[in-house]
């Protein structure tokens, strides 16, 4: 491994759909002595409930207060490759965390998003028009998933192995 790495924590971000916990998880695999972490499982490991059922029940703000208390707790794990929900760059206290280690942002087009969650519950695109809803908040986010330190550009087609490659080279 990179000496560059230190152990440090990986962090996944990017948007739904963009691979972060299949990548995530074949990436610490790869790597040995990681461990892979998914914020979305532990949020609903720890509530209860799944993650449409924290929106609808407690709205999308409480959502992201729960989501940032998980990330309080994970950060302190180290080696560890850590998927994160897509909204989570979005609050800026986030960053502090997420810049402890290193962040991976796996950038995709919203057309393959789209193509990939179809037919998935995701809260947020429960709209008359998930492709524009996607594209907005691709749009929107941009600058946050741009902060990352390394964008590995995801393709439509590519399988988890060849994205899992290009992290492995990029660290
Ligand atoms: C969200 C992405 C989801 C989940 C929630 C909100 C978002 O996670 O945290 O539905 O705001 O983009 P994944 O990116 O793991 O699908």
């Amino acid at each position: 491994l990179s000496p560059r790495l230190r152990g440090c924590n990986l962090y996944l971000i990017g948007m739904m759909g963009s691979g972060k916990s299949a990548v995530g998880d074949a990436l610490a695999r790869r790597m040995g002595t990681y461990n892979f972490l998914d914020t979305d499982v532990i949020l609903e490991r720890a509530v209860g409930m799944s993650i449409p059922e924290i929106f609808e029940k407690e709205g999308e703000d409480a959502f992201r207060d729960a989501e940032a208390q998980v990330l309080d707790s994970v950060h302190a794990h180290v080696r560890c490759v850590i998927g994160t929900g897509g909204g989570l760059v979005t609050r800026n206290q986030n960053w502090a965390k997420l810049q402890t280690g290193l962040v991976l942002y796996l950038k995709t087009d919203p057309e393959t998003i789209y193509k990939r969650i179809e037919g998935t519950d995701r809260p947020l695109l429960q709209t008359d028009d998930p492709l524009a809803t996607l594209k907005d908040l691709t749009e929107e986010r941009r600058g946050k998933y741009e902060q990352a330190d390394v964008t590995i550009e995801v393709e439509d087609g590519m399988d988890v192995e060849a994205v899992t490659d290009m992290c492995i080279r990029m660290l």
